[in-house]
């Protein structure tokens, strides 16, 4: 059990007891930040004339030759240390001796630990973000192709008005872009810097925190030392996001796989991203799209986790706080993994045109525009409601579309309806006439505001 504490100790700790405290378990993970943070940290500490140059340098030098001996495997996390920041300490000590044991100089673990968790946070966030502009310009081509692809709108999952392709993957878009950019406001919001704030109460060497801070690309130090070790809201708002971007993944996987089924067919999945099945052979199943829609349950489960374990904390660092660590993480990476794999799915399916145009034309979606071609000649709304809803009546009777029907047919029921009736309710009227601001007739505007938001995003990269 390599320790860094047990001076005031007469016994060795209990294996069980060990094996419960431990984190190197879980937060090697964070070993490239926790060295990127000794290395600001000390960097710092030598501009102060707290440590020499000489043992900045040798301390700088002996944390790369640690870093290269974890990569090639020379070195393993194994050895019974209690966690990442014990690790790399012990070793810079068998390393260096007495000048690897001035690292920590004005630090404690537990700033130690609260700037790893950020500075893992900020760069998972990074990647999230850019697999979700990823995901938007994927949504924004098939946007970009299906203009013109006609297909029912739903509401109650019934059929109720016709819509384009890209007026729904629009929606799509919206939601995804909301996500990115609730990341990007977070980031900001989360770019402080821990570092300085030691256990809790600062510290009595003259530490330059803007300066640490700058190094590790902070916009300055965080303002009270106790908020520094004990601040996860950054955490929980992350989880919060990526709990949002979940509920919009596992919509849109639940829409493939309706569409993917067998009796709507608007979608057919590639078979890189398709399964079958062990006893039906001619099963191709959307198991990525209903995986995705499931593993939204673990990252909600970690969010509620999180807010759970910190509600009960006084101030400032508790043991507690050791478990903000492993449900994020695989909520992080869930999250990752499934922002890139709907990108995948979406970009290898083939999308079944003529099928969607024909489920459009079915179910009565213009019914609301023949009711409005009433209005337009001068019939009170509700009338027409009543006039149209009698008339599909008929069409269910005779088993056919509002467009089939005979002039004479249409004037039973009201004398007002002409010959340009069947233009007024052909599926490409009723989809272009929608011409208020984010309706399918208005695509090109819209479209048009996208393609600058991903010119944008692209150019702040
Ligand atoms: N493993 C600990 C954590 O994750 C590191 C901080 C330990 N600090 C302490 N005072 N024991 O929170």
């Amino acid at each position: 059990m390599a320790q860094l504490w047990g001076g005031r100790f007469t016994k060795e700790t209990d294996q069980l007891v060990f094996n419960f405290n431990q984190s190197i378990s879980f937060d090697q993970k964070f070993f490239a930040q926790d060295v990127r943070g000794s290395r600001a940290h000390v960097t710092m500490l030598a501009k102060q004339g707290i440590l020499s140059e000489a043992e900045r340098d040798e301390i700088l030098t002996c944390l790369d030759t640690i870093v290269a001996d974890v990569e090639s495997g020379k070195l393993t996390f194994e050895g019974g240390y209690e966690d990442i920041h014990s690790f790399v300490e012990a070793n810079l000590i068998e390393r260096i001796g007495d000048t690897g044991k001035k690292l920590h100089t004005g630090r404690s673990r537990n700033d130690q630990v609260a700037l790893d968790m950020r500075l893992y946070v900020r760069d998972e966030l990074d990647e999230t973000e850019a697999l979700l502009l990823n995901l938007l310009k994927t949504i924004h081509g098939i946007m970009e192709e299906n203009k013109d692809t006609y297909m029912p709108g739903f509401t109650h999952l019934q059929k109720a008005q016709p819509v384009t392709l890209a007026h729904h993957m629009g929606a799509y878009f919206e939601m995804f872009k909301r996500d990115r950019d609730h990341l990007l406001s977070l980031r900001e919001r989360m770019n402080v810097c821990p570092l300085g704030s030691g256990a809790l109460a600062g510290t009595t060497y003259p530490l330059d925190r803007a300066y640490s801070a700058a190094l590790l690309g902070f916009d300055g130090a965080c303002a009270n030392s106790m908020d520094g070790v004990s601040d996860r809201d950054y955490v929980l708002e992350y989880l919060s996001a990526a709990a949002t971007m979940m509920m919009h993944l596992s919509r849109l996987s639940e829409e493939i796989i309706i569409w993917n089924s067998n009796e709507y067919q608007f979608i057919e999945l590639d078979d890189t991203y398709s399964t079958g099945s062990s006893i039906m052979p001619q099963k191709k199943n959307p198991d990525i799209a209903e995986l995705i829609r499931g593993k939204s349950g673990r990252v909600y489960g970690a969010m509620m986790s999180l807010y759970t374990t910190m509600k009960g904390i006084p101030l400032a660092y508790d043991k507690d706080m050791q478990e903000d660590k492993e449900m994020t993480f695989d909520a992080i990476d869930t999250t990752k993994s499934c922002i890139h794999l709907m990108e995948g799915m979406l970009k290898s399916s083939v999308w079944n045109k003529a099928r969607m145009e024909k489920s459009a034309a079915q179910g009565f979606t213009n019914a609301t525009d023949a009711a409005d071609y009433l209005v337009r000649k001068g019939v009170p709304f509700r009338d027409a409601h009543g006039i149209i809803g009698r008339l599909v009546l008929l069409c269910i009777e005779k088993n056919c579309a509002m467009d089939d029907l005979s002039l004479e047919e249409w004037k039973s029921e009201c004398d007002a309806f002409d010959e340009d009736i069947y233009e007024a309710i052909s599926m490409k009227v009723c989809v272009e006439r929608r011409l208020t601001e984010g309706a399918p007739g208005a695509m090109e505007e819209e479209l048009a505001k996208n393609r600058t938001y991903l010119e944008n995003a692209v150019k702040s990269r």
